[in-house]
């Protein structure tokens, strides 16, 4: 995608790097939830930003997991969080007695986490855990159990497989910091 070439100030996480930790990932998911009895593992990946990570954990999973959604947003365009969580799109099925994890791809504030386990757990599942590819170092000022976490990394504004900037840089197959001078106002 050379058309955002300019806009990324460096490589943060290479594709092979993501590769990996995704594998080490659902190898131990694998050996936490590969015994269980009673129904498959439930991943409920948090749109948008998880689409990535949660494809490519659950190809990567040895053991089956069925693949559920929830829409919720919390950033709007601009790169801090608003603590405003609002669902856009709720999940299709029940998960009352079942195995629950979480997949999300960034836990920056930590806020529309916190906020999702809680309306999660009303919900009355066997388990509720989280998986984040990315965590920030803001995201210790909010209490949330994380049980699986990718990477920890620096508190700069990252972009590509699947987090975006307004809409932008999903589609990248890395992660990148963005460059300053994309969000910032002003000419
Ligand atoms: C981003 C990211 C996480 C959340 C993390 O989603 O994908 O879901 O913000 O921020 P927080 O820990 O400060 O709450 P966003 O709301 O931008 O929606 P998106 O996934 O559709 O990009
Ligand atoms: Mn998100
Ligand atoms: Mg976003």
């Amino acid at each position: 995608r050379a058309v955002y070439d300019g806009d990324i100030a460096s490589v943060l996480i290479s594709e092979q790097q993501i590769n990996d930790k995704v594998t080490e990932l659902a190898k131990q998911i694998d050996e936490d939830y590969g015994h269980l009895q009673g129904g498959d593992l439930v991943l409920v990946g948090v749109l948008k930003g998880a689409v990535m990570v949660m494809t490519d954990l659950a190809r990567a999973l040895p053991s089956p997991a069925q693949l559920e959604f929830m829409a919720v947003s919390s950033y709007g365009s601009s790169t801090s969080s608003s603590g405003v969580v609002r669902i856009l799109k709720d999940l299709d099925r029940d998960i009352a007695g079942k195995h629950v994890l979480v997949v999300e791809d960034i836990i920056d504030s930590g806020l529309t986490l916190s906020w999702l386990l809680k309306n999660l757990a009303a919900r009355g599942p066997a388990s509720l855990e989280v998986c984040t590819l990315l965590r920030k170092p803001d995201a210790v000022q909010v209490e949330v159990p994380v049980r699986y976490v990718g990477f920890d990394i620096p508190n700069e504004f990252v972009v590509g497989y699947g987090l975006d900037f307004a809409e932008r840089y999903r589609d990248l197959p890395y992660i990148g910091s963005l460059d300053p001078k994309v969000y910032t106002s002003g000419v």
